[in-house]
C-alpha cells in the first residue's frame, strides 16, 4: 500500500519539470520596439514552453542611476505594465522585482568573497559603458559588480537557459565561471586538493573540478546555465541610428496610433531619392528595415519593388509602415490602458511573483548557507563535553544546562524536550505551526511528530521509544541520555512507511515500541518485526521541513 504523500514526493522529481528559464530587464522607462523585439517578444513565446522567471532589475538600474532614484519606482511600475501589456501572463510565468527578493543581494555578497577584481575588470561592458556614460561617475564598487549581481540573479534560480541579447553574453559567461568556482570551493567533497589560483579562475582548475565532478557523479550545487541568444533583427530608430531611448529616436511599444504615424512619417530614408522620380534601395533605408520586421510579406514585397522602380512615393511607403506597426501594437496599447486602470491587480501580480520567486531563491540559499558555514541551526558547533567517539561532536546537542529536567515526571520532561527542540534546533525560517501535543504542521501542511526517547538511564547508543500507532509524514526522534547529549533525526515517512504499517497492524491499540541504535558511527531505526533502517543521513536535516 503506498501512502499518497509519498508518491507525491516522487512526482516532484526534477525530471518531470520543464526546463527553467530566467531573464531580467532594467527599468529605464517605457519599452520601445527595439526592447520589445529584442527581448519581451521572445519571452512571451518562452513562457509556454518553459518554467519562466522574469524580473525587473531595479538594483541594476541603481548601479548607473544612483544619483537620482526619483523615477526608479515609477519606472519599475511602468515596466511591469509593459511586461503584462506585451503578453507576459502571470498564469504562465513568474514576474517579480529584483529588490523584493533580498536573496539576490545575499548571494551577490557571497560571490564577492571569491571573485577576483581582475575578472570583473576584464568584462568588456565595464569599460565600454564607462566610456559611453561619461557624464556619470561609474568608478564605483557597485558598477564594477554589475555582472556579479547578474550572476547572483541567475544562479539563485538554477535556470537551464538565460535568454539575452548578444550584449549580455559576456555576463552569462562570467556567471558560468562563478558557478564553477563556487562548486569547486564548496561542492561535494572528492574535489581535488589543489587550491585555485587566487587572481583568476584558472581554467585548468575549473576543468579539473568539472571533470572530477562528472567522474564521481556528484551533484554540483550550482548549474551551468546556457545563453539562449535572442535573435535581434537590425532595428533602426526614426533617424536611422540604432533605436535607443537615449537617442530620442524610438517608437514606443505603447505609442498611440497617431504618434506611430507621426513618427514613421518623420523617418529618414537614408538620404536617398532626391526626387520621388529617382529610385531608391530599400536595403539601405531604415523604413525598409522596419518593413521587413513588421509588415506582411506581400506589403514588404510591394514597397521593395516600388522603391527600386520609383513607383511608390516615400510618404506612401512610410504610411504603410505606420499601419503595419500600428496593427501589431494596438492590442498591446489596449491592454496597457486597461491595466493602468487596475493598479491593485498589477501590484498583486508582482507580490504573488515575489512570493513564488522567494520560495525558489530561498531553497537555493539554504543549500548555499549550509555549505558556506552560514546555516542558522546549531549543527556542527562543538559542544563543551564531547564524550562520544571521534567526530561525534557534530550534530550532538548539549542539554547539560537543562540538568534539572531529569528530575521531572516523564510527560513534563517530554513536553520540555519538544519545546526546546522547537525553539533551539528547528531553523528559525522553518515555519512550523503547533497542532496538537507533539504534532506540528509545516507550511505545506505536512504533519510532523516529534518525540523523545523514554529512558533516563538508557544505554548510550540505544534509545527506546513508545509512540501511538498513528501516521505522520515526518517523524522527529530526539535521542537523549544520561550524558545530557542529544541527537535529533528528522525521518521522512518514505524511509519507514512499510515497516510502520506492519508495526501498526501488530500493535493494535497499543503503542508501537521501537528503538534507535548506534553502531560504528551509524544510526539505525529498528521497528518491531523488521530490518533496521539506516537513518544516519537524516540527523539534523531540517531541509525537508521546508520554509
Ligand atoms: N543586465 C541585463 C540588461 O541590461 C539585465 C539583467 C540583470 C539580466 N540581471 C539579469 C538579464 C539576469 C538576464 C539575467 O539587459
Amino acid at each position: 500500500m503506498t501512502d499518497p504523500d509519498v508518491s507525491l514526493e516522487h512526482s516532484a522529481g526534477k525530471t518531470l519539470e520543464r526546463p527553467r528559464v530566467l531573464s531580467g530587464m532594467r527599468p529605464t522607462g517605457r519599452l520601445h520596439l527595439g526592447n520589445y523585439m529584442g527581448a519581451l517578444y521572445n519571452w512571451v513565446k518562452l513562457q509556454h514552453e518553459y518554467e519562466c522567471y522574469f524580473f525587473i532589475a531595479d538594483w541594476h538600474a541603481l548601479t548607473t542611476d544612483y544619483a537620482d532614484p526619483s523615477r526608479l519606482k515609477q519606472n519599475v511600475y511602468d515596466l511591469a505594465l509593459d511586461f503584462l501589456a506585451g503578453g507576459l501572463d502571470p498564469d504562465h510565468c513568474t514576474i517579480f522585482v529584483q529588490s523584493h527578493v533580498p536573496q539576490h543581494a545575499e548571494l551577490n555578497l557571497l560571490f564577492s568573497m571569491f571573485t577576483p577584481l581582475s575578472l570583473l575588470e576584464r568584462v568588456p561592458t565595464y569599460k565600454d559603458q564607462q566610456e559611453q556614460l561619461r557624464e556619470k561617475d561609474l568608478a564605483t564598487y557597485g558598477f564594477l559588480g554589475y555582472p556579479l549581481l547578474q550572476s547572483a540573479d541567475i544562479l539563485l534560480y538554477k535556470p537551464d537557459y538565460v535568454p539575452v541579447g548578444q550584449d549580455q553574453e559576456s555576463h552569462v559567461e562570467l556567471t558560468r565561471e562563478v558557478a564553477r568556482k563556487f562548486n569547486f570551493l564548496y561542492g561535494p567533497k572528492g574535489t581535488p586538493s589543489v587550491t585555485p589560483d587566487n587572481n583568476s579562475f584558472n581554467q585548468n582548475d575549473v576543468d579539473y573540478a568539472r571533470n572530477i565532478d562528472d567522474l564521481l557523479h556528484t551533484r554540483t550545487i550550482l548549474p551551468d546555465p546556457q545563453v539562449l541568444l535572442t535573435p535581434s533583427p537590425k532595428l533602426p530608430g526614426i533617424d536611422g541610428r540604432k533605436m535607443s531611448k537615449s537617442y530620442g529616436n524610438a517608437i514606443l511599444m505603447t505609442d498611440p496610433f497617431s504618434v506611430v504615424m507621426e513618427k514613421t512619417h518623420s523617418m529618414s530614408n537614408g538620404g536617398q531619392r532626391p526626387t520621388q522620380y529617382d529610385p531608391g534601395n530599400p536595403e539601405i533605408c531604415p523604413v525598409g528595415d522596419l518593413h521587413r520586421i513588421f509588415s506582411e510579406p506581400s506589403v514588404d514585397a510591394h514597397i521593395r519593388t516600388g522603391c527600386l522602380t520609383a513607383t511608390i512615393r516615400c510618404d506612401e511607403c512610410k504610411h504603410l509602415l505606420g499601419s503595419a506597426i500600428g496593427s501589431k501594437t494596438h492590442g498591446i496599447l489596449d491592454r496597457r490602458l486597461r491595466l493602468e486602470e487596475d493598479p491593485d491587480r498589477v501590484w498583486g501580480i508582482l507580490e504573488e511573483g515575489t512570493r513564488n520567486a522567494t520560495r525558489r531563491a530561498e531553497e537555493t540559499m539554504r543549500e548555499i548557507r549550509n555549505v558556506t558555514g552560514l546555516s542558522r541551526d546549531r549543527s556542527g558547533v562543538r559542544v563543551a563535553t564531547p564524550t562520544y567517539g571521534p567526530g561525534s561532536q557534530t550534530n550532538v546537542r548539549d542539554l547539560t544546562i537543562m540538568k534539572a529536567w531529569w528530575d521531572l515526571d516523564s510527560p513534563t520532561l517530554l513536553r520540555n524536550m519538544r519545546e526546546q527542540w522547537r525553539a533551539d534546533l528547528v531553523p528559525t525560517e522553518t515555519a512550523l505551526k503547533k497542532d496538537t501535543e507533539g504534532v506540528w504542521l509545516t507550511r505545506n501542511n505536512r504533519r510532523v511528530f516529534s518525540t523523545a526517547s523514554t529512558e533516563h538511564e538508557g544505554v548510550d547508543g540505544l534509545w527506546k521509544f513508545s509512540v501511538k500507532p498513528k501516521s505522520y509524514e515526518i517523524l522527529v526522534l530526539l535521542c537523549w541520555g544520561k550524558d545530557f547529549l542529544m541527537h535529533d533525526f528528522v525521518v521522512p515517512q518514505k524511509l519507514y512507511v512499510s515497516q510502520w504499517t506492519a508495526a501498526k497492524k501488530a500493535a493494535g491499540k497499543n503503542d508501537i515500541l521501537f528503538s534507535v541504535e548506534r553502531e560504528d558511527g551509524r544510526y539505525a531505526l529498528r521497528l518491531p518485526l523488521s530490518e533496521a533502517i539506516d537513518i544516519t543521513a537524516t540527523e539534523s536535516d531540517y531541509a525537508i521541513l521546508g520554509t
